[in-house]
């Protein structure tokens, strides 16, 4: 199994592209199962997870094209609306695609995602809004059946009991080809739910609201093609800033959306780092003084994302003072502190809250890697340690991390892939 080792100690300097938000393609390539027309899809992120969804997709029944900067997606014919447990359980986001094929094919059929490293996922929130959709859930074999009535899906108000991003993703896409009016209560505000809203209304969905908690869509018969862009990784500039940060050094973000990570952005200048936006696309990060402790809570969009907590505990024990991460949108996701601990970090976790001391000495060692995101902060510690650090299952990483460790030697590190 392919492990990286990561001689830390070297401040980072210069480029580093950002490629297109895993997050946001996963859904787009979902979508493309709403048409039977070609949908082409730009600034896909070669990462396995991209890969994953389009291995589903073409075992639907969609034709897929590939050319150097884009990718089509053709579903027409029989589409066999399943999705086996064998891709499910490497990728929960497989769930997305309940909503289009029910949409689409009045059925779907989507094995139910096993544990995870963070916490019991449920999509109890999906099914709720299919079955306002008119849906018969059934759970059947490890498999859960969404049916819509003969003439399809219809309308409804749907209200979540807590903004989901896939959920809101899910049912979204459902109710684009439902009868009448849905409307989606409580809506998850990402960036990649507009990324997704803008993505259907260029196939000819009627969406208003993308980006409040209020969404509401008026049903079409049917949908079209479109040629659409992925927008920038806001996770992925997120964990460069860190990078920036925690090695000293100075980077600059290009083909990045600064609007997207503002959240981050302003953590970053109270921990003490110069981080400037020249323009629309651009992030410069740069760190010449003592950092200083910060506190984190995770919250939905447009909160501090708890997909850029386990990097940002990286950069807490790099910090003078005490720090705290309050987690409140997953349980269960301080595995990662663990490993800290293991280089020498200071850290105490009382159920969903962290306390880092810091500024503590970090010494490279063999690191396990639990999840996506605890393995870019083991990567970032890495940076920042004494000696060699060993980061072992980075198939974790290469889920959503597009040539991590190729983007990263780019700019000065001493990082490379090992079999
Ligand atoms: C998405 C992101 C993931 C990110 C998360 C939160 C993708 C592919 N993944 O995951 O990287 O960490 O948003 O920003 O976009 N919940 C329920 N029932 C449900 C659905 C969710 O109880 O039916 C709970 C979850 O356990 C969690 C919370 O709601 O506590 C939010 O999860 P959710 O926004 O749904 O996360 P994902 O969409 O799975």
């Amino acid at each position: 199994m392919q492990k990286l080792h990561i001689e830390g100690g070297r401040p980072l300097f210069g480029h580093v592209p950002i490629s297109g938000a895993k997050n946001a393609a996963l859904p787009a390539l979902a979508a493309t199962l709403l048409t039977a027309d070609t949908v082409r899809l730009r600034r896909l992120p070669n990462v396995v997870d991209i890969r994953t969804m389009t291995t589903l997709l073409q075992n639907i029944g969609s034709a897929v094209k590939r050319s150097p900067d884009s990718c089509e997606f053709v579903a027409k014919g029989d589409l066999d609306p399943v999705a086996p447990y064998d891709l499910v359980k490497t990728m929960r986001a497989s769930s997305l695609v309940l909503g289009p094929l029910a949409g689409r094919c009045g059925r779907a059929r989507v094995s139910l995602p096993g544990g995870c490293a963070i916490g019991s996922r449920p999509i109890d929130m999906h099914l709720a809004g299919l079955r306002s959709l008119g849906a018969t859930i059934r759970q059947d074999r490890g498999y859960i059946e969404a049916l819509a009535p003969r003439g399809g899906l219809v309308g409804g108000r749907i209200h979540f009991r807590r903004p989901t991003v896939t959920g809101t993703e899910d049912l979204l896409m459902a109710a684009t080809l439902a009868k009448g009016e849905s409307v989606l209560g409580n809506a998850a505000r990402e960036p990649e739910v507009v990324d997704l809203a803008n993505l259907l209304i260029k196939m000819g969905a009627r969406i208003r609201g993308a980006g409040t908690s209020t969404i509401r869509v008026e049903g079409v018969a049917e949908l079209g093609g479109a040629d659409h862009a992925i927008i920038p990784d806001r996770i992925e500039t997120g964990t460069y800033m860190v990078a920036a940060a925690i090695s000293g050094g100075d980077l600059t973000l290009d083909g990045a959306q600064p609007e997207h990570v503002q959240p981050v952005i302003r953590k970053m200048r109270s921990a003490g780092c110069e981080v400037e936006t020249p323009d629309a696309t651009t992030i410069t990060v740069a760190n010449g003084r003592p950092l200083i402790s910060v506190d984190v809570t995770t919250r939905e969009h447009p909160g501090f994302p708890t997909d850029m907590q386990a990097q940002f505990m990286a950069l807490m024990t790099q910090c003078e003072g005490e720090s705290t991460v309050h987690e409140t949108v997953f349980e269960n996701r301080f595995m990662h502190a663990l490993e800290l601990q293991r280089m020498g970090a200071a850290i105490t976790i009382d159920g969903s809250f962290a306390n880092v001391r810091g500024k503590t000495r970090l010494s490279g060692t063999d690191v396990m890697a639990s999840d996506l995101r605890a393995s870019a902060c083991l990567v970032l510690a890495g940076l920042a340690a004494e000696g060699r650090t060993v980061v072992h299952r980075i198939y974790h990483l290469q889920r959503g991390y597009e040539r991590l460790a190729d983007k990263l030697q780019a700019v000065g590190a001493n990082i490379r892939v090992v079999d």
